[in-house]
């Protein structure tokens, strides 16, 4: 079969970022769409996931090879199959996929997976996906939560931790976030069921979280690192929680934060544990979470919050502002209808 390659259009990395990332780290380029062998499916894109983890791809090798500058973005999508060369994935079908900022990939038709379109299909990257698996993972397995505890989730109207938030009041916890906004606030109190927030803002965080957390806090899902970690530290009750999911303030800065006072000293003397987790640790039991997170989807006691950016060409003001906070809930872009 002869493949008319449509035109693609894709965001590289133009120049690897030192301290804050901006517009002219990126660069947007036309170029041929790559003809498909054997086995493989081109993509249209149609959603794009944008994620604070790319920030720190750029960096440095992390658990992936560190992205060179030339590369697409990558990043996960929804995409419709428009031309197929692997028979169990036809024309026309919608996948998940890693397409990258770009508007049509070339990829193994075994690396893309079908999705059920009974549920709207951005859920297949705001919920029942990775930022859904790391909510989850991240509460129930490191988290180890409880019933009756109280926790305190950071970027808490962001993507990942306005997920957080809801799964601990689902189990029946107390839940307060940390935001950067009151408006962010008021979102999660009277949308998500949060029980209080706390703005990040505050002249002295230590006391606004004595307030909203009068008896300690016995989970901390901590998104950002830097200072609230630190302070967070101070907040925690005996053998309290800390899940560290990543470290948001810091991937802007030139030199990152020294690591908090209070470690290991407030480890020890609270019986803290603190342990990172990456999310594809849970591969294995993705099926699992995306049976739970739907069924709360169905049930209606788990919302999800979408902050849709319009075109390939505002990707990159859209990682950017993610960074800043300027997203409520999952930051998506819309390539195509
Ligand atoms: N471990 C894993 O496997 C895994 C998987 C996925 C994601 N993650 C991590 O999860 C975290 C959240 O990622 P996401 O993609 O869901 O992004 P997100 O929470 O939707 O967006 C990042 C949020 O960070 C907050 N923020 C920015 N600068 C900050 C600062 N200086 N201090 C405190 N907060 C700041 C902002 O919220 P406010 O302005 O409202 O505070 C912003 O909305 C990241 O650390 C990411 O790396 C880890």
């Amino acid at each position: 079969m002869r493949f008319a390659a449509p035109d693609n259009q894709r965001v590289i990395l133009a120049e690897r970022p030192v301290g804050p990332l901006a517009d002219h780290h990126f660069m947007i380029e036309d170029v041929a769409t790559t003809p498909p062998h054997d086995g493989d499916v081109v993509c249209r894109t149609w959603w794009l996931s944008i994620d604070a983890a790319a920030r720190t791809w750029m960096q440095g090798r992390t658990y992936r090879e560190r992205l060179e500058v030339g590369d697409v973005i990558p990043g996960a999508a929804v995409a419709e199959v428009v031309v197929s060369r692997a028979d169990h994935v036809p024309a026309g079908t919608i996948v998940r996929c890693d397409s990258g900022w770009q508007r049509y990939a070339t990829l193994p038709g075994s690396a893309v997976r079908p999705v059920d379109d009974a549920v709207p299909i951005t859920r297949h990257l705001s919920v029942l996906d990775v930022t859904g698996h790391t909510a989850y993972f991240g509460l129930f397995d490191v988290g180890a939560l409880r019933p009756g505890e109280t926790v305190v989730v950071s970027a808490a109207a962001g993507a990942t931790g306005s997920l957080v938030g809801q799964l601990a009041r689902i189990a029946g916890a107390r839940i307060i976030g940390i935001v950067g906004s009151d408006d962010k606030g008021a979102l999660l109190v009277e949308r998500l069921g949060f029980d209080g927030f706390v703005n990040r803002h505050a002249s002295d965080l230590r006391s606004a979280l004595r307030t909203a957390c009068p008896d300690g806090a016995d989970v901390y899902f901590d998104n950002v690192g830097g200072p609230i970690l630190a302070t967070m530290l101070r907040a925690m009750n005996l053998r309290g929680r800390i899940v560290c999911c990543g470290a948001a303030s810091q991937y802007d800065k030139e030199t990152p934060d020294p690591g908090p006072a209070g470690v290991p000293g407030l480890l020890v003397t609270k019986r803290l544990r603190m342990e990172g987790f990456i999310v594809f640790d849970y591969a294995h039991r993705f099926d699992e979470a995306n049976a739970a997170l739907r069924r709360w989807l169905d049930d209606g006691s788990l919302v999800a919050v979408e902050d849709i950016v319009e075109g390939l060409a505002s990707a990159p003001g859209a990682l950017i502002g993610l960074l800043a906070g300027s997203n409520v809930g999952k930051r998506l872009v819309r390539v195509a209808d």
